[in-house]
């Protein structure tokens, strides 16, 4: 038998006929998430609560548009959640729970408002979504899968972010139990954990600054957002298909 040496073309991820959910898709990480499934052949359903942020999306992503689908959704609230999976037009293959928030301030400073802020995006958001759609993926599909954004803050802390690590380690306690209860019904529910990831809103940081955070780096630079969309486009992927209730670290090794 001869074996096929692998190509450019057959590493790539192929996601033609595959239906994705990605919330907070309109901008960011998200947003990548968003283009990599186009472009790999996939159709992507964006929720996104920022009327602002879906205009543009839908401008830049004009030559997609018999592949994407766009919902204004807060998910925080079911019963927007509810309203746009009735919209969807598509049964679903993937969910990936990336919308998030911050609300930084030291334990001292941060108010019950900017707490319930953070939880009821980051914690309750996911189980809002993921309730209400886990009806909604394709009931014969084998391969439904979860891919939820978490963060190394939720692994180890950070100054400034009880509310923020609080509800990103609660992501990951999700994950792994939703991992073993859906693992029977053909899902498979994994955490990705990005460290410091250079984003709009990193741009507009001092060099200085972004200087520092890339020195406490292993592999010295911050990451990009291709860099979590490969991750999470891989744990969506049949190739992943035995992978279920991991957190994937893609951090440059900022965590070891
Ligand atoms: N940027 C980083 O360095 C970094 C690091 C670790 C984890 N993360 C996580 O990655 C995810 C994306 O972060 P980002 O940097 O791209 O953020 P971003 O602010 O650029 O994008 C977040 C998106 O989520 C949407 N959103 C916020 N609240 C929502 C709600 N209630 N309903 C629907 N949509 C809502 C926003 O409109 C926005 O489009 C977040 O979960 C964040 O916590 C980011």
């Amino acid at each position: 038998m001869s074996v096929t040496q692998p190509t450019t073309e057959n590493l790539k991820f192929n996601f033609k006929n595959k239906t994705a959910i990605v919330t907070g898709g309109a901008q960011g990480i998200g947003f990548q998430i968003t283009l990599s499934f186009l472009q790999s052949g996939g159709s992507v359903s964006i929720w996104d609560y920022s009327a602002d942020a879906l205009e543009n999306a839908k401008k830049e992503l004009s030559s997609f548009s018999n592949q994407v689908h766009f919902a204004q959704v807060d998910v925080t609230q079911k019963e927007s959640c509810e309203a746009a999976a009735a919209s969807l037009p598509w049964p679903v293959d993937i969910l990936v729970n990336n919308a998030g928030i911050t609300r930084d301030k030291s334990f001292g400073k941060m108010s019950f408002e900017d707490w319930n802020a953070v939880i009821n995006t980051n914690l309750t958001g996911l189980f809002n979504t993921t309730k209400i759609l886990s009806e909604k993926f394709n009931a014969t599909s084998k391969s439904k899968r979860i891919v939820n954004i978490s963060s190394v803050v939720g692994l180890y802390g950070n100054f400034g972010q009880t509310n923020y690590a609080a509800a990103k380690a609660g992501v990951i306690g999700m994950t792994k139990t939703l991992a073993k209860e859906l693992g029977r019904k053909g899902f498979t529910v994994n955490a990705i954990a990005p460290g410091f990831i250079s984003t709009a809103m990193t741009e507009k940081m001092p060099k200085e600054a972004l200087d520092q955070m890339a020195a406490k780096v292993p592999v010295a630079r911050l990451g990009s957002t291709e860099d979590i969309a490969n991750a999470v486009l891989f744990l969506s992927s049949e190739q992943a298909s035995y992978i279920n209730g991991t957190v994937l670290s893609v951090d440059g090794g900022v965590v070891i």
